[in-house]
């Protein structure tokens, strides 16, 4: 069983019982957050671009659980030079094995500076993880996209992890037309509420993704799915 622990916004634990990795974790002053920062415990951090609601607490925990940044190339050489000492700078539409699994990094159309620094963080990612016979697409902060309907024809997709806040990212129309494409079994909303402008209705992004034969799990931020 793969135990995802959505911690607020887009931050997520994917926990196997052997691994802990943690996709965009910003605990750090993150309103929706539950937990501190410490209790993170990653063997493996997933950075899908640079905003600061994304790398939040990247470098510091990191460095204090001799975690493995993973991420696009400029990212990864960014958090090297920060003193992150193991890191993997892969690119969109490439992928490797790690211990937990393997990962493969997909298009995001979005932008990714550093943090608030206007530096070019290379392009913004989105992830497919398999991990524990599962297959988990992280979307991080994206628009709709029609390769949506590649990668949902590429990889059987367990769990889709899609942002439905709109402003920066997709709505709850655009991400229920995104499950249309990606064809998930599952999914779970993301990046919605915890600021003003990304105010959403999770309700209904779950009656609209029913018609396309998608579940919806609704999680609150510091609680758990067991995908089996
Ligand atoms: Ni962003
Ligand atoms: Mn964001």
């Amino acid at each position: 069983m793969l135990n995802l622990t959505f911690l607020g916004h887009s931050c997520f634990l994917l926990d196997d019982g052997n691994y802990r990795v943690v996709i965009d974790p910003f605990i750090t002053g993150n309103p929706a957050a539950k937990i501190t920062a410490d209790e993170l415990k990653p063997d493996f951090i997933l950075l899908s671009h640079g905003h600061g609601d994304h790398l939040g607490d990247t470098l510091e925990v990191a460095k204090k659980n001799s975690a493995t940044v993973i991420s696009n190339f400029e990212l990864a050489t960014y958090c090297a030079g920060k003193g992150v000492e193991k890191t993997a700078g892969l690119h969109i539409g490439g992928g490797a094995d790690f211990p937990f699994g393997s990962l493969k990094l997909t298009i995001a159309h979005h932008g990714s500076t550093l943090g608030g620094e206007l530096a070019y963080g290379g392009n913004p990612v989105g992830f497919i993880v398999r991990m524990a016979d599962k297959v988990v697409y992280h979307a991080g902060d994206t628009g709709l996209f029609m390769d949506m309907k590649l990668i949902g024809e590429l990889d059987n997709i367990d769990m889709a992890l899609l942002p439905i806040g709109g402003y920066f990212t997709m709505d709850v129309d655009d991400a229920a037309k995104a499950v249309e494409f990606l064809k998930p079994k599952k999914t779970i909303p993301m990046h919605y509420d915890t600021f003003d402008p990304i105010k959403a209705d999770p309700k209904i992004y779950a009656e609209k993704v029913k018609s396309h034969g998608a579940e919806c799990v609704i999680l609150q931020p510091g609680h758990s799915y067991g995908l089996e």
